[in-house]
């Protein structure tokens, strides 16, 4: 069985081809250059570049993967939640290429995408957990099985990858900032205090607009003297003390587990995965976290979410529209 997938959602055009759980070939062009320019994601010009990039991108995968358009046995796309524009070049080149290929077409949900993405790796057996933290979402989901997720505990303000971006601004370090953090966090010394938002409370859930705040009243009111190194340091630490204390809450309401995995671009995080190691092997609950290209938005991951969706036999038809937002827990 062999599945391409075509990732559209912000600013990173992804395209793979994958037999099973093997990946043929894997290629992202990043727009970062371009958006740079404007400090942040233009939609507009976002949606132009993919639908530059994503016919010369999917013949760049087949001449890896040594295929021909009609080897290809499924054709998968995001549907959302993204930039509108951009997820609509990708759903709607793959929806034309399902039709004149006559393949099975199968829309994913980006967030399910990531979610699945470590059972690329690994069969863990349903139910299992998930926390997912991205630039734009922070939860732990409860797998129950392919479409039948709950979401026990997410962000009650700042995404996980949004604090670290925004601290990274503040900092004057690049966009997206969090990998920035993390190397910058390893050569200094977490010296400084900076509050736990949430930690103690029953619910399992995260606020992060506190720290955020705690680390600009730093930076900008220059409260106490710091080095980059050491706020980088202090405010990971922070973060990894704040995961571990609302995972060990989220791992005593769950029903019997499976596992715990650990998907999204902030699942790159060195500090945090290790974070999360130690606290699945002190409650004897298995850990996954996937290679650390596979976090970040990629087309592997809605390949394989294609796959999972197409072996249950939940195909699209080709007249899904794309959408902007959806809670995951909406994704049947
Ligand atoms: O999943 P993703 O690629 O895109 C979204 O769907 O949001 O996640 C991007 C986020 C950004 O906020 C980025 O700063 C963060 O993941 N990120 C990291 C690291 N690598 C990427 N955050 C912390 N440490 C990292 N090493
Ligand atoms: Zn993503």
């Amino acid at each position: 069985m062999i599945i391409l997938g075509i990732e559209s959602s912000c600013d990173e055009t992804a395209v793979a081809i994958i037999k099973g759980r093997t990946i043929l070939s894997h290629k992202i062009f990043s727009q970062i250059d371009t958006h740079a320019l404007y400090g942040g994601v233009v939609p507009e010009i976002a949606a132009r570049a993919h639908a530059e990039k994503v016919d010369p991108l999917v013949a760049e995968c087949l001449k890896e993967a040594k295929l021909k358009l009609k080897h290809i046995d499924v054709i998968s796309a995001g549907q959302g939640p993204g930039l509108i524009g951009g997820v609509a070049v990708g759903l709607t080149y793959a929806k034309a290429l399902a039709f004149a290929l006559d393949k099975p077409f199968v829309a994913v949900n980006h967030l399910e995408a990531h979610a699945l993405i470590p059972r690329i790796m690994d069969e863990i057996p349903f139910p299992h957990l998930v926390f997912l933290a991205s630039g734009g979402h922070t939860q732990f989901v409860l797998i129950n099985g392919i479409g039948d997720y709950k979401i026990i505990g997410t962000s009650l303000d700042d995404a996980l990858g949004e604090a670290f971006d925004k601290t990274a601004k503040l900092l004057d370090l690049p966009y997206p900032g969090g990998p920035y953090v993390d190397n910058l966090a390893k050569k200094g010394r977490a010296t400084i205090d900076l509050p736990r938002p949430l930690k103690g409370t029953p619910e399992p859930n995260f606020s992060f607009s506190g720290l955020k705040s705690a680390v600009r009243r730093i930076v900008k009111e220059k409260t106490q003297p710091y080095t980059k190194e050491d706020l980088c340091a202090s405010f990971q630490e922070a973060v990894c003390d704040t995961v571990a204390d609302r995972t060990k809450v989220v791992l005593k309401l769950v029903p019997q587990i499976h596992g715990l995995s650990f998907a999204g671009g902030v699942a790159r995080n060195t500090a945090l995965r290790a974070t999360l190691k130690n606290i699945c092997a002190e409650n004897n609950v298995p850990f996954f976290v996937p290679d650390p290209a596979l976090c970040v938005d990629n087309g592997v991951m809605i390949a394989w979410a294609g796959y999972e969706r197409f072996r249950l036999g939940k195909t699209s038809s080709l007249d899904v529209a794309p959408y902007p937002r959806k809670n995951l827990e909406d994704v049947k």
